[in-house]
C-alpha cells in the first residue's frame, strides 16, 4: 500500500493548464486525452504542497534569493541519490532549463559557432541554437535491436575542431536511455581531446527504472567536471514546471562567472518565492514519494507494453528512464499528417510528432504516461480500437 494517491483524477481544465486548456491552440482540437508536454497529471509532493501553503500564508512575496539551505538541499539529494559530490558554490540559478541552455550557449560561444546535438532530441535544443545565431551540428542516435546508441565514429568525425559546444541529454528524450557510465565516459574524454564544452541537461535524472542507474557526468570525472555544465531542476521530477526553477552547476570558476554575466544582462537572476520553497521541500522531503511515483509509473508502462503488445503496427522503445515513450508508428504505413490526424481524430490522443525532435522521429510519436492509469487505460483503448478499424478498412 503507498501512502500516495496517483489514481485519482484531479480536474485540471479550467487552470490555465498548458496541457488541457491548451489543446485547442496547440492540436486545433479539444476533446482528446493529452499525452504531450511532459508534465504529470498528479498532485506534487505533499510535503512540498504543505511548504508552499506556509509560504502562501506569509502574504508577503517580494524579491527572493538562494540560501544556503536551498543550496545545501540541492547538494544533499545529488550526493544521496546520485552519489555525486558537489560544491553548494557551483550552484547557479536559471529560470528553467531551457532558459539556461539559451543563456550558456550566449556564454560560451560566438554568433554562427557550431553546436552539437543528438537527434532524435528535445525539440528546444535545436531551436535556442538557432534562434541564438549558432548553427547546429547533428550527431544521429542510432538503433540497434531497437536501443538507441551514440554514434561515436559519427561523434569522432564531427568533432573536428570546429565544433565548440555539445548539448547532452542525459537520460535521453524521447528515446529514453539512461546512458552507462562507459558510454558517458567515452563521450566526456572525446570532448576533451577535441576541445569542446559540454551542457549535460540531466533534468530527467532522478526518473530512473529499476535496472538502470542514472550517472551525472560531472561526477565521472574531475576534468569532465570542469570541462562542463550540468543543468538540473525539480520540475520533472516533482511536477513543478510552471514554477519556473531550475539550477546550473558549473564548477570552473571562470565559466561560472560567464554565465552569471549573462544572468546579469538579462536581469533574471531573481528567485520566485514558491519555485524556492517548493524545489528546497521537494529536495528535502520528497524522495519518498518519487520513489512511490516511480513504482506507479512501472506500472503505467507494463500497462502500455502489454496493450500495444496485442496490437500490430505501434512498437513502443522500452524506456529505461523518464515518463516519455517513444512509439515507432512506421508499421501503421502513414505518412505525416495522416500519422497526426490518426492519434488525434481517429484515435482522440494528443501525442508529440515524433519529427519535431528532429532527423530519426519522422513516423515516430512520443507519449506522456504521467497521468493515473484508468486514464492511461482509456487512452489505451482508444489507441487499440482505432488501429483495429484502420486494419479493417485496408
Ligand atoms: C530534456 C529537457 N530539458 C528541458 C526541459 C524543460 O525545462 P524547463 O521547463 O525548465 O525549461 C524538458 C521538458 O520536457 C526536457 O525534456
Amino acid at each position: 500500500m503507498t501512502m500516495y494517491d496517483f489514481d485519482t483524477l484531479i480536474e485540471r481544465r479550467g487552470t490555465a493548464c498548458s496541457k488541457w486548456d491548451g489543446l485547442k491552440q496547440r492540436f486545433g482540437v479539444d476533446d482528446v486525452l493529452p499525452m504531450w508536454v511532459a508534465d504529470m497529471d498528479f498532485a506534487s509532493p505533499p510535503e512540498v504542497v504543505e511548504a508552499l501553503r506556509r509560504r502562501v500564508d506569509h502574504g508577503v512575496y517580494g524579491y527572493t534569493v538562494m540560501t544556503d539551505s536551498y543550496r545545501e538541499a540541492l547538494k544533499n539529494w545529488l550526493a544521496q541519490r546520485h552519489q555525486w559530490t558537489a560544491d553548494p558554490d557551483w550552484i547557479c540559478h536559471a529560470p528553467g532549463v531551457v532558459p539556461a541552455l539559451a543563456m550558456l550557449i550566449e556564454a560560451y560561444t560566438q554568433p554562427g559557432d557550431r553546436v552539437l546535438i543528438q537527434p532524435p532530441v528535445y525539440f528546444p535544443f535545436e531551436r535556442v541554437i538557432r534562434q541564438n545565431g549558432r548553427e547546429v551540428v547533428y550527431n544521429p542516435l542510432v538503433e540497434r535491436d531497437g536501443r538507441y546508441e551514440m554514434d561515436f565514429d559519427d561523434l569522432d568525425r564531427k568533432l573536428d575542431g570546429t565544433v565548440r559546444l555539445m548539448i547532452l541529454c542525459s537520460p535521453h528524450n524521447p528515446v529514453g536511455r539512461v546512458w552507462t557510465e562507459e558510454e558517458l565516459r567515452r563521450l566526456g574524454q572525446l570532448c576533451l581531446e577535441r576541445g569542446v564544452f559540454v551542457i549535460a541537461d540531466e533534468i530527467h535524472g532522478d526518473l530512473v527504472y529499476p535496472g538502470h542507474r542514472h550517472r551525472p557526468f560531472a561526477s565521472l570525472d574531475a576534468r569532465f567536471a570542469e570541462n562542463s555544465a550540468t543543468c538540473v531542476a525539480p520540475s520533472k521530477t516533482f511536477n513543478l514546471a510552471g514554477l519556473n526553477t531550475a539550477m546550473v552547476l558549473i564548477p570552473d570558476t571562470h565559466r561560472r562567472r560567464l554565465y552569471q554575466q549573462v544572468m546579469g544582462r538579462w536581469s533574471v537572476g531573481s528567485l520566485n518565492p514558491f519555485g524556492a520553497v517548493a524545489a528546497e521541500a521537494a529536495y528535502r522531503h520528497g524522495g519518498a514519494w518519487l520513489d512511490a511515483l516511480l513504482k506507479y509509473l512501472e506500472g503505467n508502462l507494463a500497462e502500455m507494453r502489454q496493450r500495444l503488445a496485442e496490437l500490430t503496427g505501434i512498437r513502443m522503445v522500452e524506456p529505461e528512464g523518464t515518463y516519455l515513450v517513444w512509439l515507432d508508428c512506421r508499421s501503421l504505413g502513414l505518412p505525416d499528417q495522416a500519422l497526426d490526424d490518426f492519434f488525434l481524430r481517429k484515435a482522440k490522443v494528443a501525442f508529440n510528432e515524433g519529427r519535431i525532435f528532429g532527423p530519426g522521429g519522422e513516423g515516430f510519436m512520443r507519449a506522456n504516461i504521467g497521468m493515473p492509469r484508468a486514464l492511461l487505460k482509456e487512452a489505451l483503448e482508444r489507441i487499440a480500437s482505432a488501429v483495429r478499424d484502420l486494419q479493417a478498412s485496408r
